[in-house]
This record gives C-alpha cells, sequence and structure tokens, in this order.
C-alpha cells in the first residue's frame, strides 16, 4: 500500500560566514573570559559577517543549497518566506531580496517576526499553504546577523550571539522527512524581558535612541533563562502526548541553540540524556531563527538523522514565543 504524502522537508541547506569571534578575542574587547563563557553558556566562538554582507546574502548561499539539495529550480518556488530579527531592512521583506537573488520570479515572498521560535513559525505556515494545495514548493528561511544589533560593549548580551542561515524546501512527498505536527504559542505579557527598543513606531531612531543605545539586542537574561527552560519542557511534553509519545520515544531533539545550560537542564527535566540532543553552540553562539536549520543541516551530515527517526524541533525566544515541530525523518 501507498504512504499518505504529506508535507515534507525535501531539502536542506546552511551557511555561516567564514569570520570568526572567539572568546579570545571578545576578552581582548569587554571585560569576560574564555572560562566564564564557557561555563555559563557552552559557547567557544560565534561567526560574524563582513562590512557590507547582510542577511539576504546569508540566506542566498542557504536556499541555493536547499534548492540543490530538493533539485529544484528557482521557478518551481511559489513562496519564499523568511524568518529573520535581523532584515536587511524594516522594509521592504529580505524574503523579496532573495526572490530577487536567486530568480525565483514566481514566488510570492514575505518575512515572519517570532524571533528565536521563528523558523518553527516559518515552517508551520509554510506546512499550511502546502498542506492545502495553495502552494506545491514552499522555501523557507531562518536567517541572521545577529552582530548587527549586539551592543559590543555590553559583556552580559554579546558574548551570546553569532550570525548564519538555514534553509529547508517544503513539498508533498511520501520517502521524506514528514512533518508530523507542528505547535506553537506565544506569551505577550513578557515582551519587554527580550527586546531591541529603539527604531519601531514607539521609539523612532533618533539622536537620543542611538546615544542611549536603544538599537541593540537586550535582555533580562536570568528571567528569560528560566521560562525557556520551563516552556520548552511543557511544550516537549504536550508535542509527544498529541502524538501518542512520550519524550523517550523521541531519537533527537534539535533545539534552538541559546545557551548549553538551557539544553542540559531541559533534557535533565525530560529525564533524557543528551545524547538526544543536537548541540552545536559550541561554535556558532545564538543565532535566533538559523540555529534551527543550521543543526539540522549539520544532524544530517553528522549522521544523527536516519530514516524513520522521530525528530523534535523545539524553540523559544522574544515575544516570547515558542514552538515545536514534530518530524519523522
Ligand atoms: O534565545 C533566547 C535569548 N537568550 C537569552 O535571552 C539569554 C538567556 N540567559 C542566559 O543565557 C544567561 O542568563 C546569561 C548567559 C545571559 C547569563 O548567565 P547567568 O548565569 O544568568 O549569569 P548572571 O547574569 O547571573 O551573572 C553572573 C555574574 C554577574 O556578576 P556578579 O553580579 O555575580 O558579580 C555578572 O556581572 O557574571 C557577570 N557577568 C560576566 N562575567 C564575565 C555577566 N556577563 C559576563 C561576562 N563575562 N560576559
Amino acid at each position: 500500500m501507498q504512504e499518505e504524502e504529506k508535507v515534507s522537508i525535501t531539502g536542506i541547506g546552511s551557511y555561516l560566514p567564514r569570520k570568526i569571534l572567539t572568546n579570545y578575542d571578545l576578552e581582548k574587547m569587554i571585560d569576560t573570559t574564555n572560562d566564564w563563557i564557557i561555563q555559563r553558556t557552552g559557547i567557544k566562538e560565534r561567526r560574524i559577517t563582513e562590512n557590507g554582507v547582510t542577511t539576504s546574502d546569508l540566506a542566498t548561499k542557504a536556499s541555493l543549497k536547499a534548492m540543490k539539495d530538493a533539485k529544484v529550480s528557482p521557478k518551481d518556488l511559489d513562496m519564499i518566506i523568511t524568518s529573520t530579527i535581523t532584515p536587511d531592512h524594516f522594509f521592504p521583506s529580505t524574503s523579496c531580496y532573495i526572490q530577487q537573488k536567486i530568480g525565483a520570479t514566481r514566488a510570492s515572498a514575505f518575512d515572519i517576526l517570532a524571533a528565536c521560535a521563528g523558523f518553527i513559525y516559518a515552517i508551520s505556515i509554510g506546512q499550511s499553504f502546502v498542506s492545502s494545495g495553495a502552494a506545491k514548493t514552499v522555501l523557507v528561511v531562518g536567517a541572521e546577523c545577529l552582530s548587527k544589533i549586539t551592543d559590543y560593549k555590553d559583556r552580559t548580551t554579546c558574548v551570546l550571539f553569532g550570525d548564519g542561515a538555514g534553509a529547508v524546501i517544503l513539498q508533498k512527498s511520501e520517502k521524506k522527512h514528514q512533518i508530523l505536527y507542528t505547535n506553537l504559542a506565544a506569551d505577550g505579557s513578557q515582551a519587554d524581558v527580550l527586546i531591541m527598543p529603539g527604531g519601531g513606531a514607539r521609539n523612532p531612531a533618533s539622536l537620543e535612541s542611538v546615544q542611549k543605545r536603544m538599537h541593540y539586542i537586550q535582555f533580562k537574561g536570568k528571567e528569560v533563562f528560566k521560562l525557556a527552560i520551563n516552556n520548552i519542557t511543557k511544550l516537549i511534553i504536550e508535542t509527544a502526548k498529541k502524538n501518542n509519545l512520550k519524550p523517550k520515544d523521541i531519537d533527537l531533539i534539535i533545539p534552538h541553540q541559546s545557551n548549553l545550560r538551557i539544553i542540559e537542564a531541559t533534557m535533565q527535566k525530560l529525564g533524557l540524556p543528551m545524547e538526544k540532543a543536537f548541540v552545536n553552540i559550541d561554535k556558532y553562539g545564538n543565532t535566533s531563527s538559523a540555529s534551527i536549520p543550521i543543526a539540522i543541516d549539520e544532524a544530517r551530515k553528522a549522521g544523527r538523522l536516519r530514516k524513520g527517526n522521530i525528530v523534535m524541533l523545539v524553540a523559544f525566544g522574544g515575544g516570547l514565543t515558542w514552538g515545536s515541530s514534530l518530524i519523522r525523518w
């Protein structure tokens, strides 16, 4: 009997800028140490774009790889959805720049903003379009140049963030990696705990907003830390349960890479060994929307994703927003 065609990930690609910013480099810039950063975050280094390189440049490179992997041409794309908090410009959307750069002239194009959980939100939107038949082939991108909104004078934030991009192609297929379920959540009452306060309608760009360093990421680290662990743990249990699974039935969890201690505490609460979590935060830091697609690509290349595996993507970030996606590999 033929298996049912479901919305599947038919291609994956990622791209990281070459320039590396190590903890030792940061020691020369701010009052910090390599040991502190590793102990508190698990990060050893992160990638940083050169001046003049933008989010759509990184996204284009990742997208072309995903398209090659899925064997689709630019004209096959019906839609481009990009998740980013560091668009090339407020508007037009970064997806429109990607559309032009890859020559996807038939594709509609728009961005979504759900911070670090944005890639899961974007996958969920793409899945709905493909599932309904309104689109056949959708490019979903997570791309960030966080170095452009990171305050390298603030040691409490600047050690965490890096740049990068990842992309997937969504199509109906019975053979490839099927998306079984997605689950999205938000809590706007905590909007201010993780924010870039300057540049929007509340605090438009001004000399004052620049002098007050409002165009950089600010957060209440400890609060985000606790909220992340609690909400991700609950979400993993809930997502598993909705699919008649227990957390132990998940073969690999691919979490958003924000802090190694957040991942470790979550796995401990779930009673799962760390081998069931994919971790690459040591190399790239927190790349927000890009972290999950980069991790999927690396997990695949490392042989951590085998046919039939149950895989859970899970992310938490500003908004607050969080989400999960269950995939049968
Ligand atoms: O994807 C979601 C986005 N991610 C987040 O929003 C981050 C979530 N939060 C975190 O990852 C952690 O809270 C941090 C890594 C940001 C901070 O770790 P922590 O264990 O919560 O440290 P802390 O803020 O309690 O700071 C401990 C000490 C403080 O000194 P005192 O007050 O104990 O003397 C800080 O001033 O460490 C000091 N400190 C540093 N020392 C060296 C803070 N940043 C640094 C630094 N280097 N870079």
